[in-house]
């Protein structure tokens, strides 16, 4: 039987799942992402040239793809209008490559609001969100009040539209001295939703369904990371989607057994933006380091990311959770210059010596790390797996080992090219 395969992050997000998306549509016909929304930052770099998509799935820029945005996504259109019309200025015919799922989800201006609203009122304990809505879209889809992509055609949709927003004025008032100026991105989210009319509003489900039993290659592309996932990650301070493999199955309509290779994504080193534990944080100079020289600072926001050392603790927990059958080294380059790296392999916490993710996401625990040789030399020109410097093998093998999963992919440079395939 054929099967989708799934590109998912294993970490807190922005592993580098646009690039190998990127990388690996030319051995797939169709892309399609299953959840998030314009919280999503995937760059890609190619040609000397720089994209950051958000809603659009990462093998747009391929030649001959097809790129679907699944019922499992929330989209803002007028961020949506923006990126294709990025798109279109490099020349890309974006009318034939892109469709869009009928139920997917819309992100209304008021609840780009209410989110604002909601962190603001939180105060300290505020989650970090982007402020793109998220939240509230996926409460208003789960509380069954949601306003999806086929509604956009029906008679009242302006009606419906109206009534939700009345609901958020109300919520909004609850919110005292919170203020802001919806009239404006009205007006530009009411002429995106128009333009977008012009790309196909299909079922989603049949149509990906019917790719995996044709035998078209098809590629799932998550976003956010698992340990921002909604049930598994470090709530509260998560997203608002389930960003496992599983939620390939619910955001795009395909059966658990239909599920091909999971190709599990990580950075040799951790990092996350936003609140919430993060055991191996660095507050030091090899954090700085870390983020100085892993451009580490959001593709959506611009936000100084947090970053650290890797976390085997979690990553196998993902690993788990994900099923993952070939896992992806990010951003090997950036530890080019280190004489030692370290890896978490259990945290301490009280007396207490902790080797599962636990569920707190690991507050106030100490992690315990092993120490590793560097490779001390600049990697990112190398493209085969033999002339890598024995200590990055070693690297390697201590992930492998660790996981049980073999590393198949390792990238050393932003670039499209910047890749070794064992
Ligand atoms: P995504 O959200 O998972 O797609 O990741 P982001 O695009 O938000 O963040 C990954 C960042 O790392 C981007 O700026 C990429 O261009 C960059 N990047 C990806 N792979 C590599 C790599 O192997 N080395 C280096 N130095 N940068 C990389
Ligand atoms: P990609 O796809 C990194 C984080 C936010 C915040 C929390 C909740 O580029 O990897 P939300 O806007 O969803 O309410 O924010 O999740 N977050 C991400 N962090 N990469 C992302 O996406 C993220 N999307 C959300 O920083 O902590
Ligand atoms: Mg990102």
């Amino acid at each position: 039987m054929k099967k989708i395969d799934v590109v998912l992050g294993l970490q807190w997000g922005d592993e580098g799942k646009g690039k190998v998306v990127d990388v690996l549509t030319p051995a797939y016909k169709v892309i399609a992402r299953f959840q998030g929304g314009p919280n999503a930052g995937h760059s890609l770099h190619f040609d000397g040239e720089s994209f950051v998509l958000h809603t659009v799935p990462s093998g747009i820029f391929r030649e001959g793809s097809m790129n679907i945005i699944g019922n499992g996504v929330v989209v803002d259109p007028v961020i949506l209008m923006e990126e294709i019309r990025q798109i279109e200025a490099t020349g890309i015919d974006i009318t034939h490559k892109l469709k869009i799922s009928r139920r997917a989800q819309l992100i209304m201006p008021t609840h780009r609001m209410l989110d604002a609203a909601s962190e603001a009122a939180k105060g300290k304990s505020k989650i970090g969100s982007t402020l793109k809505g998220i939240g509230p879209a996926y409460m208003d889809k789960t509380g069954r009040n949601g306003i999806r992509f086929g509604d956009l055609l029906l008679q009242d949709f302006r009606q419906r539209y109206q009534a939700l927003k009345d609901k958020h004025m109300g919520m909004l008032s609850l919110y005292p001295g919170f203020e802001f100026n919806l009239d404006e991105y009205e007006a530009k989210w009411m002429q995106a939703v128009e333009d977008l009319k012009r790309f196909p509003f299909i079922d989603s489900e049949i149509e990906v369904n019917s790719y995996i039993d044709n035998g078209v290659p098809i590629l799932a592309e998550g976003a956010q990371g698992s340990l921002l996932d909604i049930d598994f990650g470090s709530y509260p301070f998560v997203t608002s989607s389930n960003t496992l493999a599983s939620g390939a199955c619910t955001g795009l309509g395909v059966a658990p057994g239909k599920i091909g290779k999971v190709y599990g994504i990580f950075k040799a080193y951790c990092t996350r933006v936003g609140s919430g534990p993060f055991p191996t944080e660095l507050f030091d100079q090899t954090g700085e380091f870390l983020r100085r020289e892993g451009q580490e600072y959001g593709a959506t926001t611009g936000r100084p990311r947090r970053c650290g050392w890797l976390d085997m603790v979690a990553l196998k927990y993902t690993v788990m959770m994900n099923g993952v059958t070939e896992l992806i080294m990010m951003k090997s380059d950036v530890l080019n210059s280190f004489d030692t790296i370290k890896v978490a392999t259990s945290y301490k916490r009280g007396g207490e010596t902790i080797y599962s993710y636990p569920y707190d996401g690991g507050v106030d625990v100490e992690p315990v790390y092993e120490t590793i040789k560097g490779w001390k030399s600049d990697i990112c020109g190398i493209r085969n797996y033999d002339q890598l410097p024995s200590e990055f093998k070693d690297y390697v093998t201590f992930i492998e080992e660790q996981t049980g999963c073999p590393v198949t992919i390792i990238s050393v440079g932003p670039d499209r090219d910047a890749i070794i395939r064992r």
